[in-house]
């Protein structure tokens, strides 16, 4: 070969080198670069109702995926540290491990999340009775909370976001609770790598209302084992301590000088063995600092090996930390993995346990005319 002749074979080459380098590029781009909502048959309730799989991917290429069966976030799919996506919730791979659901993975619950003690309380001078399905107390709404119920659902779309909007209208007495409630979720999955949860509610007599989302988080991916090595970090100087069912004897305690306090990053697992009744573990609220009702940071919790981090801000006065404690390895999630105990958290943002019958708590009651609202922002990144 000439010399001539080599230079125009090394341009060349570099040419196609660059052109490789701009395609792959593009090629990326192209991946990653695309908003979208993709609507789909996931299968039928015993009853027929059909139900529909709803896909959210943003710009950087997180994936959430929802269900109308109890408002679940079935998946979701964000980037660690080198830009592999990972599922980083536990879960069911079909419907009919979401229609079981012994656990409350990722659903909505409601009316009343959490505890309400002898699962009673008085309103207006009436003594309403809700199902006990937590030894003596009521949990979650009842036998058939939110998480159990087929919500309506249609596709939400801006400029910046996709997002999927449900609605279920909760008859008067359902589950024992007065009032028909209508009720609206609306989660958005944002370009700024935001999953928002807006919740809405309205309602025709006086009733408790205290909406959450029980997702169960794995930041290093939903099969990864336990989630014990992970740092939090709650917004939070006092708890609300319980008896032995879990029920808030009513004080507000300072977290400083015990075993809850968060207040700085801190392996969930450091003092995770000496913390609760049996089983062990985390199944506390946090009363949050900021508690006037505006969009405020409530928890940033870090996988260090994966480098995911989550933050979760909140209009809630309170955030349930739950470490996944009555897991036992007993139930078969998502391809199979036996999820052992602590294998995930939940930080539900909500109102106080028994708000209902704890008269120094902030109130959960809903009155005709007013509108009850929660919004909560899961954040996520990479370091
Ligand atoms: C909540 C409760 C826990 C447990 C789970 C579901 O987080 O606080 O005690 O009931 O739900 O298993």
């Amino acid at each position: 070969m000439r010399v001539s002749e080599r230079i125009v074979s090394f341009a060349a080459g570099g040419i196609v080198a660059l052109a490789a380098i701009w395609a792959s590029s593009c090629a990326k781009k192209a991946e990653t670069g695309r908003m979208s909502i993709v609507e789909e048959v996931y299968g039928k309730t015993a009853e027929g109702e059909e139900i529909t799989l709803f896909t959210l991917t943003n710009e950087s290429g997180i994936q959430a995926k929802l269900i109308n069966f109890g408002a679940i976030l079935t998946e979701l799919h964000v980037p660690d540290r080198s830009e592999k996506l990972e599922d980083v919730v536990l879960g069911f791979d079909s419907l009919d491990g979401w229609l079981a659901n012994p656990a409350y993975f990722n659903c909505t619950t409601g009316r009343c999340a959490n505890r309400i003690a002898g699962g009673r309380f008085t309103l207006n001078g009436k003594e309403y009775e809700l199902a006990t399905n937590d030894g003596p107390n009521h949990l979650h709404g009842g036998v058939v909370g939110l998480n159990k119920r087929v919500w309506k659902a249609e596709k939400v779309q801006d400029a910046d976001s996709v997002g999927v909007k449900l609605d279920y209208l909760s008859p008067d007495g359902e589950e024992g609770y007065p009032g028909n409630l209508q009720i609206t979720v609306i989660y958005t999955l944002s370009n700024k790598d935001e999953l928002k949860i807006d919740y809405t509610a309205k309602t025709d007599q006086a009733t408790p209302v205290n909406l959450t989302n029980h997702t169960y988080f794995n930041l290093g991916g939903q099969a990864s084992g336990t989630i014990l090595d992970h740092e939090l970090m709650i917004a939070a100087d006092h708890f609300t301590p319980v008896d032995e069912t879990l029920i808030p004897t009513g004080e507000i305690q300072a977290v400083a000088g015990t075993d809850m306090d968060f207040t700085k990053p801190t392996a969930i697992g450091a003092r995770i063995g000496k913390v609760g009744g049996e089983p062990k573990g985390y199944d506390h609220n946090y009363v949050l600092r900021s508690r006037d009702g505006s969009l405020a940071l409530a928890a940033r919790v870090r996988d260090p090996k994966s480098g995911r981090v989550l933050e979760i801000s909140t209009t809630q006065p309170g955030v349930q930390l739950y470490t996944g404690n009555f897991l036992d390895g007993s139930i078969r999630g998502k391809g199979g993995v036996e999820y052992p105990k602590h294998a995930a958290f939940c930080l539900e943002t909500q109102h106080y346990p028994d708000a209902v019958n704890q008269p120094d708590f902030p109130s959960v009651i809903l009155r005709p005319g007013e509108t009850y609202r929660q919004t909560t922002v899961h954040r996520f990144y990479a370091q």
